[in-house]
């Protein structure tokens, strides 16, 4: 099958399993509200987002996408995306430069709204050399937290000159796709990629927030010990509540067989903890950066040998270091993401939000971070009860009254 009938089988299937875009995509198509603007996107390319991407234009956008990440770029999905007629500024497997020429091409569009998914768009858009492409620009929506601690400190730089969403901190973003989406995925792409068994190993996980806590629930499903690591007193009082054992990394170092990092932070595993390592140990990342598993330091070891694909095997003193997806966020980078209903959540608020910004502009007057406001998170969560067949229970105006006092 050619790449371009592979990735739209690809897409077909996650878009008849996304109900909530498929309901807005219904209810908005013949308003066309999107007329007029131009999109630029810079997300992980794979089938649920191109469904985003077609829902956009068929609400009338012009979308021009570029990828998140030089790994998660499916070439399938951008040949299917193509063929449909889409601008895609984004290949898989390029280098850093590359990854960055194909953004600013992307930016060069001089777009209305913007979706970045870790801030990259942002910070080209930060140098003055680029300063053009933001003629038109109204204001965008951030999808990660990794995305959102970078639009902070532009905040706290006073260099912030648009009006951004905070997508990742609706509740139906981080309670689901965070917690639930990476728990699943997560664990779905190293059992995939290894063909080991989770049950009876040690797993530790850095970072107890609300992709850890996702990743650490599920780990505990699958029948796995428990170690969490992290810097904050708060969380880590949680992980010991939920169950879980807390130790800082050089001492779990020891013990696991399996570490996942998802902290948003660096050196989080690094060349103080590979002696400690059992031999055969498996180390992911989860976060956006790959810098949370010190890949400099591993590749200080040699080059390692590519055993099987996205298993990358370094020796240290005789024994073996299993690094997957070479460090980059391993459930896009070397597997298919979350699960599509996760995204469809996502997505259909990263959908309302970009209307918002274009037709009540009015709510986002100056350069600011903005929360999604709270009916477009009701309204995504009460459409995909709907798609399940879940009736809720409604205040009565007493109660209402109740409750108000
Ligand atoms: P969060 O802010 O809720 O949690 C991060 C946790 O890591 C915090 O509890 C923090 O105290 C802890 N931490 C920070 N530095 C640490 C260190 N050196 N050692 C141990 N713990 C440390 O963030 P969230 O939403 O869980 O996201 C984490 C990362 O995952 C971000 O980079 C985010 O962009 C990314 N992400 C990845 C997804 C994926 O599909 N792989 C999906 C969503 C987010």
């Amino acid at each position: 099958m050619n790449d371009i009938n592979s990735g739209r089988d690809k897409i077909n299937w996650v878009g008849a399993n996304m109900p909530i875009l498929n309901s807005l995509r219904e209810e908005l198509r013949a308003q066309q509200p999107f007329k007029g603007a131009t999109i630029v996107t810079s997300m992980h390319l794979e089938a649920k987002t191109a469904y985003l991407l077609l829902t956009l234009r068929e609400l009338g956008a012009e979308v021009i996408s570029s990828g998140s990440n030089p790994l998660s770029t499916q070439p399938d999905i951008a040949a299917c995306l193509r063929d449909q007629g889409l601008t895609v500024n984004a290949r898989h497997g390029c280098t850093m430069q590359e990854y960055t020429e194909d953004l600013l091409t992307s930016l060069s569009a001089r777009p209305h709204l913007l979706i970045d998914d870790g801030g990259d768009l942002l910070q080209l858009l930060q140098d003055d050399a680029y300063r053009a492409y933001d003629e038109r620009l109204i204001g965008g929506c951030e999808e990660t937290t990794t995305g959102i601690i970078r639009l902070r400190q532009l905040i706290a730089d006073k260099a912030l000159r648009y009006p951004m969403i905070s997508v990742n901190d609706a509740d139906c973003k981080h309670l689901f796709d965070n917690r639930y989406g990476t728990g699943e995925s997560v664990w779905t792409t190293i059992t995939h990629l290894t063909n080991l068994s989770v049950a009876s190993k040690t797993v530790v996980v850095a970072g107890y927030g609300w992709c850890g806590k996702g990743v650490a629930m599920r780990a505990k499903g699958l029948g796995a010990r428990v170690i969490v690591t992290e810097v904050d007193p708060i969380k880590a009082m949680e992980a010991l509540m939920d169950g879980f054992s807390v130790l800082p990394m050089r001492e779990a170092a020891p013990l696991g067989d399996i570490f996942i990092t998802v902290t948003g932070c660096k050196d989080v595993i690094t060349g103080e903890h590979f002696p400690l390592l059992k031999d055969n140990a498996v180390l992911c990342n989860a976060g956006h950066f790959d810098c949370e598993v010190s890949t400099r330091e591993l590749h200080e070891l040699g080059e390692g040998v590519e055993i099987k694909p996205s298993i990358r095997q370094f020796t240290l003193n005789g024994k073996h270091i299993n690094l997957l997806g070479e460090g980059r966020l391993v459930n896009l980078a070397a597997g298919m993401g979350h699960p599509t209903e996760f995204m469809d959540m996502s997505f259909a608020l990263q959908l309302l939000s970009l209307l918002s910004l274009y037709t009540e502009r009015e709510l986002y007057a100056k350069p600011d971070l903005y929360a999604v406001p709270r009916h477009i998170d009701e309204r995504v969560a009460a459409i995909k009860l709907r798609s399940l067949n879940v009736a809720i229970d409604e205040l009565t105006e007493e109660q209402r009254r109740y409750l108000a006092k």
